[in-house]
């Protein structure tokens, strides 16, 4: 199983779509085991968006990301991190597709709603920036045995 980490970014708070987007990733199956809402200060956004230092977006991206409260996940699931990067859609609003969220509920290319770390490494460290320890939980779904195939013994 793997966890990814999600923000709904400030423009997804404001606009009242966080039950939106929270109900796809539900209705796809993968499992809430972190939320938190919470105002990004500068350093945590330089940290989390570090790669990204100098690109002519940056100093924009920071300022966004630090505007207003954002909503922040982790999400559980086998495949979770491929899974949600298809599920929110190319990175620009204007071309992502129909049907994903950035696709679905945006238009533009700097306020594009959501982030979705892009690898495990990524995932882990990022994970670590926006969760204490204890924060990301394990625990049992009622529903996992419909959600998966057990009977091999390992989630199909
Ligand atoms: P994110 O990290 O936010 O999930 O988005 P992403 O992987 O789809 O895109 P990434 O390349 O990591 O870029 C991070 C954020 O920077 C802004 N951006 N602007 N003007 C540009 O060329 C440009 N490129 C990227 C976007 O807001 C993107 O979400
Ligand atoms: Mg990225």
């Amino acid at each position: 199983m793997e966890t990814t980490l999600i923000i709904l970014k400030p423009d997804a708070v404001q606009r009242g779509l966080m039950g939106r987007i929270i109900g796809r990733f539900e209705d796809k199956g993968l499992q809430v085991v972190g939320c938190k809402l919470m105002q990004i200060s500068q350093e945590l956004a330089a940290q989390h968006y570090k790669d990204h230092a100098g690109k002519p977006f940056y100093a924009g991206l920071v300022k966004f990301m630090t505007s207003s409260p954002v909503l922040v996940l982790a999400l559980r699931g086998n495949g979770a991190i491929a899974i949600a990067r298809g599920m929110m859609g190319a990175t620009f609003g204007s071309k992502a597709a129909a049907g994903t969220i950035r696709g679905d509920f945006g238009v533009s290319n700097s306020f594009n709603l959501i982030h979705g770390s892009d690898s495990p490494e990524a995932a882990t460290r990022e994970l670590g920036l926006f969760f204490k320890s204890g924060e990301v939980l394990d625990f049992k779904r009622a529903s996992e045995c419909w959600i998966y195939d057990m009977s091999g013994g390992k989630p199909e």
